[in-house]
């Protein structure tokens, strides 16, 4: 059996991941913390912990290393089909009205925490089949996970990773490779991978559609609370944010409405002419 870690080190870089980017590590989970940090440890070829502390304390990017390996990064096209359907019968059609009303045309969708790019070239793909040829849509997907980002940017997956993808859609919109499928570039133009560390503000404004699904889990409820209140500022006066189907605005105090659709629970915002700034 692996010796534990030094208990006050463990402690010490639990704390820094936390303020560094809202993960927490409880005492549940908290043997994922310390297998992550051997991995490093031996990476890296140091015997100790308190060396590693006092490396990534003075290096960036030693930090970025070890956050993307403490993320989990697990997701599936179309996770969660209910928040596509309601995407498709309930916040295109609601969005294009209010748009058309303002005489506007452009979308703006955010997938935050979008790991290696299945949700947003699932929410992607939904777009092309539902929005009116008048319209464009930007995606802006982001992460922590730089190594999820480069399979995002990629956007190649092997036949195991596609199986929830419609056939339809698969033909439309992959191109089989000898080993799997491609997503075809007129689709990946239309997202903008980023790096972001939702543990800071991310300077975007009126977005449209708020993909957040699987991500708030990690956090504890002040760093919850926190990126909720900078996803509001972010989004426009109307506008939907999704979650993940185990996560939920309950019990906290906001100003988000929370809606049922015939397919699944999500957030709107909704302020009035008086409260709209433009
Ligand atoms: C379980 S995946 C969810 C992927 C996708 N949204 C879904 O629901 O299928 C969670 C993602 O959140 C990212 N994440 C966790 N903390 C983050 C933070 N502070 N800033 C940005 N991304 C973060 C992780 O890197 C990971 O890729």
């Amino acid at each position: 059996m692996l010796e534990p870690l030094d208990d006050y080190y463990v402690n010490l870089f639990s704390t820094l991941i936390y303020n560094q980017s809202g993960i927490h590590f409880s005492k549940n989970n908290r043997s994922i913390l310390e297998n992550r940090l051997r991995e490093r440890l031996k990476a890296m070829k140091i015997d100790n912990i308190r060396s590693y502390y006092e490396i990534i304390i003075k290096d960036p990017e030693e930090m970025k290393v070890l956050l993307d390996s403490v993320t989990t990064n697990l997701t599936r096209f179309f996770r969660n089909t209910g928040h596509f359907q309601t995407l498709e019968h309930y916040i295109i059609p609601k969005i294009i009205s209010f748009k058309r009303e303002k005489g506007m045309n452009h979308i703006r969708v955010w997938s935050a925490g979008c790991a290696t790019g299945e949700e947003p070239y699932s929410i992607a793909m939904v777009l092309k089949e539902h929005l009116p040829l008048s319209f464009s849509a930007e995606i802006v997907a982001s992460d922590i996970s730089l190594t999820s980002l480069l399979t995002a940017r990629e956007g190649f997956y092997n036949e195991a990773r596609i199986g929830d993808v419609p056939l339809a859609y698969l033909k439309k919109y992959f191109e089989k490779k000898s080993e799997g499928y491609k997503i075809r570039e007129d689709l990946k133009t239309m997202i903008k991978f980023d790096y972001h560390n939702l543990k800071y503000e991310s300077g975007s404004k009126n977005i449209d559609i708020l993909f957040c699904r699987n991500v708030i889990i990690y956090f504890d409820e002040t760093a919850q609370k926190a990126l909720i209140n900078r996803f509001w500022d972010a989004m426009g006066s109307y506008s939907f944010l999704i979650l993940g189907h185990s996560e939920s605005l309950f019990g906290m105090k906001t100003s988000f409405e929370f809606v049922k659709t015939d397919w699944s629970c999500i957030y709107k915002k909704s302020l009035t002419l008086a409260e709209r700034k433009i």
